[in-house]
């Protein structure tokens, strides 16, 4: 029988429970949760919301995995509704399995490698605008960067339209929509407060230029190789078609979950690379040994086991993803104690991938090598999973691990970065984890 007591954790405040901790430092909060209170801890969002951190793999597979249908997405996740709509991230129960079905094909690996051109296109076209000495802001170029490659795989749309003022009006849903979340009380957003129509205003030209993008794709003669084509025609053969509305909310999902963790994950890698001049040594060593000069192909992936390493090991370190969460949909069991239907369980990447049981006495440190000795095979399932997993697991994860090496392995063959010596880095926890201020560096040609 289940304990009906609550794990241990924090003493919260009567109204506001442990919300202070968690708006000062989220990252510290999850960390301090784990290392004191162990696998399993409770705190308070507000007055009635109680949210439990698993933080061993085995109750993170439960939750995932075994458990699964008794879960859906958590608050965090449906407080962004607003922008995502009911896209793949968003979406539950049957409607979801059905889309999730039919978009699974485009994803599969046979498909994603013939992107593989416009990644590496797109990626020499960004590099013939950079000179040595340039200053730079890796965040920046590479958020540039992998939104380019998004448009155009996506929607096949070369381009891009008004990216600068898409990008910005995208920052300020989500900042806005990121700061309802920490609140107590959130006015539903058909009321008209000025934070309520300033999302409203940034949603609805999101909306436009999305609508903009699907047109543009609909207008062309004859359905391209774009992922939007290929789950529209996987539709048509199916017999039913997505409403425009729908079809937006995937499109807009797939933009989003798919741009701006591929960038982090590049952002986070050239950063630690940068700190860790041996690491990029070796895999500059590698790139010569193996590519010597042109950028990868899928095929070459496999031989290129050190930038492998590099990325797996930034995914560590750094996690865009750091958290998710789930909502018990009835009364169930998670390690010993009851999980009352409505709970939301926690589960922190960042936490987990920083946990000295698993990645031993400097779980801190940026080791790529830590990887080449079958670490991988070695670890619990889910004491490293930056894509989450069970049935709602990453379905880019496929297109993202190319993305990175390609994007990696062509832009450091040409170029290293050289941080700025000033320059302060800070992390900022959005909905992925982000640098606060960018990452400020010079370009050196190699
Ligand atoms: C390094 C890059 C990426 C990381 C770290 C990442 C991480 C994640 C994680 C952790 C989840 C699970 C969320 C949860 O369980 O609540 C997820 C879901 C998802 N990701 Fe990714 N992702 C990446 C790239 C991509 C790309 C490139 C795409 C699409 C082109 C994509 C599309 C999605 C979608 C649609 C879902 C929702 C799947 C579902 O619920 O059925 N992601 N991602």
């Amino acid at each position: 029988m289940p304990s009906n007591a609550l794990p241990p954790g924090p003493k919260g405040t009567l109204i506001a429970g442990n919300l202070r901790q968690f708006v000062t430092d989220r990252l510290d909060f999850y960390t301090h949760l784990a290392r004191e209170y162990g696998d399993l801890s409770s705190f308070r969002f507000g007055p009635f919301r109680r949210v439990f951190l698993a933080n061993h793999p085995d109750l993170i597979e439960q939750v995932l995995v075994t458990d699964a249908k008794h879960y859906i997405k958590h608050f965090g996740a449906r407080n962004y509704m607003p922008v995502l709509g009911n896209g793949l991230v968003t979406s539950e129960g049957d409607f979801w399995l059905r889309q999730r079905r039919l978009s699974q094909p485009a994803f599969l690996k046979h498909r994603v490698t013939t992107y593989a051109p416009v990644m590496t296109d797109l990626t020499h076209a960004m590099l013939a605008g950079w000179r040595t000495g340039m200053p730079i802001n890796v965040h920046t170029e590479f958020g540039r960067l992998t939104s380019a490659i998004a448009l155009k795989t996506l929607f096949g749309l070369d381009d891009a339209g008004d990216r600068v003022l898409f990008v910005e009006k995208l920052r300020t849903a989500f900042e806005l929509l990121t700061a309802r979340f920490a609140k107590l009380v959130n006015p539903p957003l058909w009321v008209p407060t000025l934070h309520n129509i300033r999302i409203r205003r940034a949603v609805s030209h999101l909306r436009k230029v999305v609508d903009g993008f699907i047109a543009a794709g609909r207008a062309r003669k004859e359905p391209g190789n774009d992922l939007l084509s290929r789950i529209v025609a996987a539709q048509d053969e199916d017999g039913s078609r997505m409403t425009e509305a729908q079809l937006r909310d995937e499109a807009m999902t797939l933009y989003l979950a798919g741009h701006e963790t591929t960038a982090l994950t590049l952002t986070w890698s050239w950063y630690l690379l940068a700190k860790h001049p041996e690491a990029e040594r070796k895999l500059v060593e590698e790139w010569s040994r193996v590519l010597g000069g042109r950028s990868p192909t899928p095929d070459d992936l496999p031989n290129l086991p050190y930038t492998d390493a590099v990325l797996t090991e930034s995914m560590r370190v750094y996690p865009a993803v750091y958290l998710i969460g789930r909502e018990a949909t009835k009364d169930l069991e998670l390690g010993g104690y009851r999980v009352r239907k409505g709970y939301t369980v926690f589960m922190s990447q960042w936490v987990m991938h920083r946990d000295p049981r698993y990645f031993g006495p400097d779980p801190e440190v940026f080791r790529p090598e830590r990887w080449l000795d079958g670490l991988a095979k070695r670890l619990p399932k889910y004491a490293y999973f930056p894509f989450g997993g069970g049935p709602r697991v990453c379905i880019g994860n496929t297109f993202a691990l190319m993305e990175a090496a390609i994007l990696l392995a062509t832009v450091g063959q040409r170029y290293r970065f050289t941080l700025d010596p000033d320059a302060v880095i800070e992390l900022n926890p959005q909905i992925t984890l982000l640098p606060a201020n960018g990452i400020p560096a010079t370009l050196q040609e190699r």
